[in-house]
């Protein structure tokens, strides 16, 4: 029996998917999930079969995301009870926005979900693109990040674009432009974004940028969430009759109508990754995934 073949991958019921995408590519069995939903909300699930050896518990935290939550928990927690090595790989980590104290006497809701990922039983974790390195700090336990970048940019060199531009809509997300960039061999530019922390209202201060004219480009982000940051980076980009907008992220939330206003604004196509599924995260990162547990 092969080393990769001692895994157990538990696939919950926000990640199937990936989750059997990541047990083939291990060459582990793959367990399914039951999930029962109770009229007053809880969640009950069922392990479809035994679990053994050491288990990797793949689910996203999306919205629902205290709901999917406290699932990644149980998950994780029964599956220590079958074994003291487990990995909590959660491609989309909610909550990773609250890594510190933006204004005084906030509460830094990531500490708590860290504390609470690691005494369900998790002995690893590997999360995809989060949003801050700050974020996994809270962890006491091994913490990997993986990146998308990579197959992202694959996604987007099939697409054969002329000389795009790579832009970021806030200076904040400048090292994954520049990444982006490099790999896709092309250049970048960062916009100046504000945004009110009181109000969550965005606003893209940059001035003009000369080199957006008539090029095409590729707006990347770790996550689209309303759509408010890349809709107001793609109306200010328009304005300097550049070509057309593609946006590119990782997490591909898309809350209510924010593909519908991100189309509206002008952009061609949205891509996203599988770490949230739905037709627009079209890109798989379980390859990547792999790579950090082996
Ligand atoms: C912010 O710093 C992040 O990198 C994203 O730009 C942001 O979270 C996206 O949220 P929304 O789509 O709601 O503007």
């Amino acid at each position: 029996m092969s080393l990769l073949a001692s895994f157990t991958v538990i696939g919950g019921p926000s990640s199937e998917q990936l989750a059997r995408k990541i047990a083939s590519k291990l060459r582990s069995r793959y367990v399914g999930c039951e999930l029962k939903i109770f009229p007053d909300g809880e969640s009950k699930i069922t392990l479809k079969a035994k679990i053994t050896g050491k288990i990797i518990v793949v689910h996203s935290v999306y919205p629902p995301i205290d709901s999917n939550l406290v699932r990644a928990l149980a998950l994780i927690s029964q599956a220590r009870k079958y074994s003291s090595q487990v990995y909590a790989v959660i491609p989309y980590l909610g909550y990773a926005r609250q890594d510190r104290e933006f204004l005084p006497r906030e509460v830094v809701t990531m500490s708590l979900v860290a504390k609470l990922i690691k005494a369900a039983g998790a002995t690893r974790i590997v999360v995809v693109d989060i949003h801050s390195m700050m974020a996994l700090k809270h962890f006491e336990i091994p913490a990997r990040n993986v990146t998308a970048i990579g197959e992202l940019v694959r996604y987007f060199k099939n697409l054969h674009l002329k000389n795009p531009l790579v832009v970021s809509p806030d200076m904040g997300g400048v090292e994954r432009a520049r990444n982006f960039a490099n790999l896709l061999g092309t250049s970048y530019i960062a916009l100046e974004k504000h945004r009110d922390r009181k109000s969550g209202e965005v606003e893209i201060k940059s001035s003009k940028h000369q080199e957006v004219r008539n090029r095409d480009l590729i707006l990347v982000d770790d996550m689209i969430s309303t759509g408010g940051s890349i809709v107001k980076a793609a109306e200010h980009l328009k304005r300097q009759r550049c070509g057309k907008i593609y946006a590119t992220c990782t997490h591909a939330l898309l809350i209510g109508d924010a593909e519908k206003r991100i189309r509206k604004a002008g952009v061609t196509k949205i891509v996203g990754t599988n770490t949230i599924p739905s037709k627009l995260g079209m890109v798989d990162v379980s390859s990547a995934i792999v790579r950090a547990i082996v």
